[in-house]
């Protein structure tokens, strides 16, 4: 078959459901921008362990730092699914990280901005990883199989997440006046970088059209952002959150509630490395990478004995 067959069999298969495999013939664009996004997807949850992290010595009661160290371990899990599956289209994780490193590839933006108080962390559990299983339930459907495989362990994991950072909220809002204060702050600052994370609108996304054609994306980034807001707007009345959006309001005749603008000049400057904490979270990264090289040394040490041992039985 010549290319044009290929590629013409091929969406054949993406149209009919079918689960493209590392094996299978792809588009060369195709495995370019799978290893794009779910190298990037791994980044995030790599990186998205640091913000937490930071309170991980700091939560207020044995039980809460359990729960929380539980989840940042879970975040780590999920970057090694995803690095996994990136590496079935023939990358290396070597490769992915140097492009982190090297700022070739990007990470959520959400993780460029600080945690402040104990709160940041309900709102993180409760509004990021909302926003991260609303698209992610999606992504379950992705045509590449080993990225689909792993979204449906991670959207498992992503709920628990979801439930302990509703919890922090939902306690602290049945407490003190301080406390309640400190819960609302953590929302303040938070809602519209959370909205950030679904991406441009549709009509400024460079990747949605083929990738929608290709069945990686199966619903716009508008589409999940309006999915997230309609389903949260309930979740913060039940709790008694004011969401910072004076433009929030139901509308009947679209079934959904209607929503202020994005300031996606702080979108852009905190995606490219301008975000408050950019420069910290790559530097650390990079930092606690080459305090593990002896780790990365040992183990190649250890395959090479180990080879070398089944080759001389
Ligand atoms: N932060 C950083 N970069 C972003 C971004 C964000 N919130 N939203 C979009 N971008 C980037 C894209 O990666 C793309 O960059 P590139 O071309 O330079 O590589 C550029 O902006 C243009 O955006 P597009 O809409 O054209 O890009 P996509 O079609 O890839 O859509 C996406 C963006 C919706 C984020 C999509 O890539 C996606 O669904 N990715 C997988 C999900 C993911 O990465 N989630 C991370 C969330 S955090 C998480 O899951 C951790 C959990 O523990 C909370």
């Amino acid at each position: 078959m010549d290319q044009a067959e290929e590629e013409k069999v091929f969406q054949e298969r993406v149209d009919a459901e079918e689960k493209i495999e590392p094996k299978d013939w792809m588009p060369d664009k195709y495995r370019k921008t799978l290893i794009r996004q779910i190298s990037q997807h791994a980044h995030s949850e790599v990186i998205g362990m640091q913000p937490e992290g930071n309170w991980l010595t700091r939560a207020p009661t044995l039980h809460r730092k359990a729960v929380l160290l539980a989840k940042v371990q879970d975040e780590g899990g999920h970057g090694l699914y995803l690095y996994s599956a990136a590496e079935t289209m023939g990358v290396s994780r070597e490769e992915m990280i140097d492009d982190l490193h090297e700022e070739r590839a990007k990470y959520a933006s959400i993780f460029n901005y600080p945690t402040l108080t104990w709160s940041d962390i309900g709102a993180i559990g409760w509004l990021v990883d909302s926003a991260a299983i609303v698209n992610q339930i999606s992504l379950q459907r992705t045509s590449y199989g080993p990225y689909a495989r792993a979204m449906v362990r991670i959207c498992k994991e992503e709920s628990f997440h979801q439930r302990q950072g509703y919890n922090i909220m939902m306690t602290l809002m049945r407490g003190s006046d301080e406390q309640k204060a400190m819960a609302q702050d953590s929302v303040d600052r938070f809602w519209w970088p959370v909205l950030m994370m679904f991406g441009p609108h549709d009509s400024d996304s460079v990747h949605s059209a083929q990738n929608m054609k290709w069945k990686i994306k199966r619903q716009s980034n508008d589409d999940l952002r309006q999915k997230f807001i309609d389903q949260t707007v309930e979740q913060a009345n039940a709790i008694g959150i004011t969401l910072p959006d004076p433009d929030l309001k139901w509308n009947e005749e679209r079934g959904h509630y209607d929503f202020g603008e994005i300031d996606w000049e702080e979108f852009r400057r905190s995606m490219s490395g301008g975000g408050p904490c950019s420069r910290l979270r790559l530097a650390h990264h990079r930092q606690v990478h080459e305090e593990g090289e002896w780790v990365r040394e040992a183990m190649r040490v250890y395959e090479n004995k180990k080879r070398s041992n089944q080759e001389a039985a």
